[in-house]
């Protein structure tokens, strides 16, 4: 009911006065683009320093259609998320992971980057102007999608004159159709992510592009994604189109090592923490596809996709199932509950990884 759904009040850490969520529908909220009030624009040339970015209603940009991102892919983006407390407060999850790793991958794709204090500054101005955005505690949380891009024109290959860090926001809920119910994978044989020595270890958009294909044919026949193998020796896991992966055997949890062709994901860094405070012990190492063979759990950990629970990995016509009865396995399930709960604000955060608005 729209009446209701208009009348609803938080309170605002910004103004001290309570503020009007949008008019949106917010138990219903997948993971879908929605227009929101502003966004951040800050520019500089090469050879420069970024100084000085800007709210702007939110909008349409305007490039050259010889624009380094257009041409040559030269563009990073970076992914966090905002949730707002039941007290009202809003809540980052650590930003400043965001604002350096794109610092790492701006320095591979040749282009100057925000520094750490501009990009958390320029995240939490963000958020705050699109402050009726955030969805109330419990339905969801601010996706936030800041991108660094070649914008200057250019044809020979090189890097651009201009580059553009712009920052803009949606609310979004789970990200995949199933929610919190396992998803089912398919290890991709044919076709791989990422090479040593190429750019699988930083966030630059070609990554994503990459494996649009696999994941298309996958979702044809109906699973929820797929699952990479390394492409040197393809036995090895890398990742799943968006997110890490990890498999659970009795009391250790085993996630590939970061050697390059993975990309170095601040959920999985943080479920490592949370799990090693937890009494677990974590390997990050070479985990081979046989290992799935007789895993107790599998998961997966993304900022989108926070943790999900792996119900099924397919490899070579051969499926393997995982998980209690409802299919969700019980670390997958504790180390969600441990995550969420100090994200969202509900359990004290001994880590310093919280940042409030
Ligand atoms: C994220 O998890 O935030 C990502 O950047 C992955 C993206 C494909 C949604």
């Amino acid at each position: 009911n729209n009446n209701n759904v208009t009348s609803l009040k938080v309170a605002s850490p910004a103004s001290n006065v309570a503020v009007e969520l949008a008019d949106i529908d917010w138990d219903n909220l997948g993971f879908g683009i929605m227009n929101t009030d502003y966004m951040y624009i800050m520019k500089c040339s090469h050879g420069e320093n970024f100084s000085k970015g800007e709210l702007q209603r939110f909008g349409n940009i305007e490039l050259s259609p010889s624009a380094g991102i257009l041409n040559y892919g030269q563009g990073l983006f970076e992914g966090l998320k905002a949730y707002r407390k039941h007290d009202g407060n809003i809540l980052l999850f650590r930003p400043e992971e965001n604002a350096q790793r794109l610092r790492m991958g701006a320095e591979r794709m040749c282009m100057p980057s925000p520094t750490v204090d501009q990009f958390v500054e320029a995240v939490k101005a963000t958020v705050l102007a699109n402050e009726r955005w955030i969805p109330p505690a419990g339905k969801g949380s601010l996706y936030i999608r800041p991108l660094l891009m070649g914008t200057g024109a250019v044809l020979g290959l090189a890097p651009a004159p201009e580059y553009t860090f712009l920052i803009y926001v949606s609310p979004v809920g789970n990200y995949f159709k199933e929610g919190l119910a396992p998803i089912n994978l398919i290890v991709e044989t044919e076709m791989h992510r990422a090479t040593p020595g190429g750019t699988g270890g930083v966030k630059t958009i070609g990554n994503y592009a990459a494996v649009l294909k696999a994941q298309g044919a996958a979702k044809a026949k109906g699973y929820s994604d797929v699952l990479y193998l390394d492409s040197v020796h393809k036995k090895y896991l890398e990742e799943v189109s968006s997110c890490n992966v990890f498999v659970v055997k009795g009391n250790v949890i085993s996630t590939p090592a970061i050697k390059g062709t993975i990309l170095p994901g601040i959920t999985r860094k943080s479920i490592l923490d949370v799990a090693l405070s937890q009494g677990f012990k974590v390997e990050e190492r070479l985990v081979s596809v046989e290992e799935l063979l007789d895993a107790d759990e599998v998961f997966c950990t993304g900022t989108a996709v926070v943790i999900s629970p792996v119900g099924s990995i397919t490899h070579l016509n051969k499926r393997v199932s995982y998980g209690g009865s409802d299919g969700v396995g019980r670390v997958s399930q504790q180390l969600y509950s441990a995550l969420t709960s100090l994200q969202m604000g509900l359990t004290e955060d001994k880590m310093g990884w919280i940042v409030e608005l």
